[in-house]
């Protein structure tokens, strides 16, 4: 019989996760601005050998520091979902214990992943709603003392400052990720007043469709309408463009832009998804 050994992913790995992860329906993968094999050498990835063959996989590299999302759990038919996350979930619990703890998050897209989080007692944090603007409201494109421009990378650094002053740590991005979602964008805009950079947003496109990724305005500029603004400048955008769709994502308990965006004339489309966490602690 061939021993199941648990080891950390290296760079050597790429191929055989890759056939792992184009051949294996039963795969997670974290919706993000990177494919879950890019993150192979850093921290907190590790694989299941079986002999010659990897067979199961997790990865949950920190971005933010002590935030994990689980960015990867992927495993062969050798397994069970239960039995490939319980060996992989030991490694990890144990590495990541040593490394200091952290939170470790994902996103259930699918009920099997769904049973094997709650079986591992990850709990429920909130939900991702989806939601859709189909028309054109008016809104106002001014704020005073506010104006927009285009995204450009020397923007980064200001962009970030902004990100992790609005958001909770679970859903901070890196400077990273920032970088790679201007660089995928179809429109990225900042609002700048006599401070600087205020606020932002980078909307992607798929097709005929478009796609709110990301927006966010400092806590110190927040409710004087820079994000109506912001969104009636992309609304006008888009209509030039042709898009007459415009979908995004935010969390069930995130009523300021729930708020926001039914105001704006976003509709919910029923589509959500549980976030799930679980605190793994430091050695005492
Ligand atoms: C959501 C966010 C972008 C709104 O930015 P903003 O510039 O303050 O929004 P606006 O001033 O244009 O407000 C427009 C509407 O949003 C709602 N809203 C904004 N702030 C609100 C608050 N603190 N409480 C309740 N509703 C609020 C209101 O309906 C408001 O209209 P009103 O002022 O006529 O009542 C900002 O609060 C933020 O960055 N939050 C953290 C990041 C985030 O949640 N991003 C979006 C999720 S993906």
């Amino acid at each position: 019989m061939i021993t199941a050994q648990v080891r950390p992913a290296d760079l050597k790995d790429h191929q055989r996760l890759s056939n792992l992860v184009f051949f294996e329906t039963r795969l997670h993968r974290h919706l993000d601005w990177r494919s879950p094999l890019e993150w192979l050498g850093d921290k907190y990835f590790w694989t299941v050998e079986n002999g010659s063959q990897i067979t199961a996989a997790l990865a949950c590299p920190e971005e933010a520091a002590g935030i994990a999302w689980v960015r990867l759990f992927v495993h062969s038919g050798y397994w069970s979902a239960e039995n490939a996350w319980a060996v992989l979930w030991d490694a990890a619990k144990e590495d990541i214990t040593r490394a200091g703890g952290a939170k470790v998050a994902a996103i259930a897209q699918h009920s099997w992943f769904q049973n094997v989080l709650v079986s591992n007692r990850f709990g429920n944090r909130q939900n991702i709603v989806m939601l859709e603007w189909a028309n054109q409201p008016r809104v106002s494109r001014e704020s005073k003392g506010v104006h927009f421009r285009d995204m450009i990378e020397a923007d980064l650094p200001d962009v970030v400052r902004v990100d992790n002053a609005s958001f909770d740590p679970l859903w901070h991005n890196s400077q990273e990720t920032l970088r790679r979602a201007l660089a995928q964008s179809l429109f990225a805009t900042v609002a700048e007043d006599e401070r600087g950079v205020i606020g932002y947003q980078v909307t992607t496109s798929s097709g005929s469709r478009a796609h709110l990724a990301r927006l966010a305005v400092h806590p110190s500029a927040q409710r004087r309408g820079i994000a109506s603004a912001v969104l009636g400048d992309l609304f006008t955008r888009l209509n030039h463009k042709g898009y007459r769709r415009l979908s995004v994502n935010t969390q069930s308990d995130n009523q300021t832009s729930l708020n926001l965006y039914k105001k704006l004339g976003f509709a919910r489309t029923g589509e959500a998804y549980p976030v799930y966490t679980f605190d793994v602690p430091a050695y005492p």
